[in-house]
């Protein structure tokens, strides 16, 4: 592919030196041209080139014509050698170009991550997550509450969850109800469009590779529940009875990836700052307990696809859902569509099937 690349740029270089070739034999017929138009005024009566005798029949239809014939001959030479060439060399240019472009737009949107924005202070360096001070008032009062250390998601995952459109809608808007503050010009916010694109390739350029984050995960549940056949959790003394409840809550204590692959930072009111209340009654995310979730998905299945892959913004699921674009999907990685053309590959995903309906079961015992 790099040598391509080289033969692409040599072809630059071919084409610059033809280029001043062609330039210099401009000057020398100029040149010429200006001599022969200093001849003495009335020789061009003599001169005129339609008054010189030219070339006799002989000449004319023997070497005037063959050497006609062979200059045909060298362009077309030329052409049948150069045109191949050309399309040899033109894909990987052109992939080339567009690989270019992209790392220029990462390591702007790193730029941005780092120092502009310094997204780094709240979500740590590389997107591995961390957490922001925030001051919780009464809702009803208005009264300072609490200080707390609210968590900041880890990004080096939030591309197997969200589209670039839902991370540019959060981006632009931010999450109002946190310490997570709204970046693009829609929210007003001091990131152009352009900037917010680059973040995001900067974000997808951090995704962690599948094995890592699968093993993460599955590292975390082995210390936290160490599950049996049954879904049931073995650790004595821990905080959760089922692997369900624990994938809920994964990092709520320790902080693992922020909360990054959990549900309650969004369906449990204080999760984010270690002050859970009711486990699931609802946050930015709905209340899914009191049975509501057996109403909405009658048949467990159709819940776990809805977690599993989040439906396109605007679209119904279940009973009486609608998808607003606020959640993401957990079991079927959003960008990676495609494999052939797909910068993420399709295993990038939060959570395993078994994982998806384990925390479903859990949410139906709500
Ligand atoms: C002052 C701290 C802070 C800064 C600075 C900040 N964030 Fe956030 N961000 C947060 C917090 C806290 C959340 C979680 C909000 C919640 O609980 O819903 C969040 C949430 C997010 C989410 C949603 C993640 C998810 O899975 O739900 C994305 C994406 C994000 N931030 C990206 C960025 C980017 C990109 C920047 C820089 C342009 C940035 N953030 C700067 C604190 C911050
Ligand atoms: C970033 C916040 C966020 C996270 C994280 C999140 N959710 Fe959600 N969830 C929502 C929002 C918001 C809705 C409401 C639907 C919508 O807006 O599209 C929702 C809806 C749901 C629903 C449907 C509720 C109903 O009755 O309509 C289920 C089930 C659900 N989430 C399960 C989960 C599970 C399981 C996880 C973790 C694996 C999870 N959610 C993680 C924000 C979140």
């Amino acid at each position: 592919m790099h040598d391509l690349y080289l033969l692409a740029s040599a072809q630059k270089t071919v084409g610059y030196v033809v280029a001043v070739i062609l330039l210099l034999a401009f000057v020398v017929a100029i040149a010429v041209n200006v001599r022969k138009g200093r001849a003495e005024v009335g020789s061009e009566v003599e001169l005129a080139p339609n008054r010189k005798p030219y070339m006799d029949d002989e000449e004319l239809e023997t070497k005037k014509l063959d050497r006609t014939l062979g200059l045909g001959l060298v362009a077309l030479g030329v052409i049948a050698l150069a045109l191949p060439l050309y399309w040899l060399a033109e894909p990987s240019r052109q992939t080339d170009m567009v690989k270019d472009f992209q790392n220029v737009a990462v390591s702007r949107g790193e730029n941005i991550y780092v120092n502009a924005a310094q997204c780094a202070n709240c979500h740590g360096p590389n997107g591995v997550g961390g957490a922001a001070s925030y001051t919780i008032l009464d809702p009803k009062t208005g009264a300072y509450v609490d200080q707390v250390q609210w968590k900041a998601p880890a990004l080096n995952t939030v591309m197997y969850r969200y589209t670039p459109e839902q991370v540019t809608y959060i981006l632009n808007y931010g999450r109002g109800y946190s310490p997570m503050p709204a970046w693009g010009a829609p929210g007003g916010g001091p990131l152009t469009e352009q900037q917010i694109d680059d973040v995001i390739a900067y974000l997808t350029s951090i995704q962690l590779p599948a094995e890592e984050s699968q093993k993460a995960v599955q590292d975390e549940l082995d210390k936290v529940c160490k599950a049996d056949a049954a879904n049931n959790c073995t650790i004595a003394g821990g905080s959760y009875k089922t692997l369900g409840e624990a994938i809920f809550n994964l990092g709520y204590s320790d902080g693992f990836a922020a909360g990054a692959y959990a549900c309650g930072r969004c369906h449990t009111s204080g999760w984010s700052y270690g002050k859970a209340k009711v486990a699931g009654g609802g946050a930015m995310g709905p209340n899914l307990t009191g049975g509501s979730e057996i109403r909405q998905f009658p048949v467990a299945e159709k819940q776990e696809q809805f977690v599993s892959a989040y439906p396109k913004m605007g679209t119904s699921y279940g009973t009486n859902g609608w998808s607003s674009g606020r959640m993401g999907s957990f079991g079927t990685n959003p960008n990676a569509v495609d494999p052939k053309t797909a910068i993420m590959s399709q295993d990038q995903v939060m959570l395993t099937p078994d994982q998806i309906a384990a925390v479903v079961a859990y949410e139906r015992s709500l």
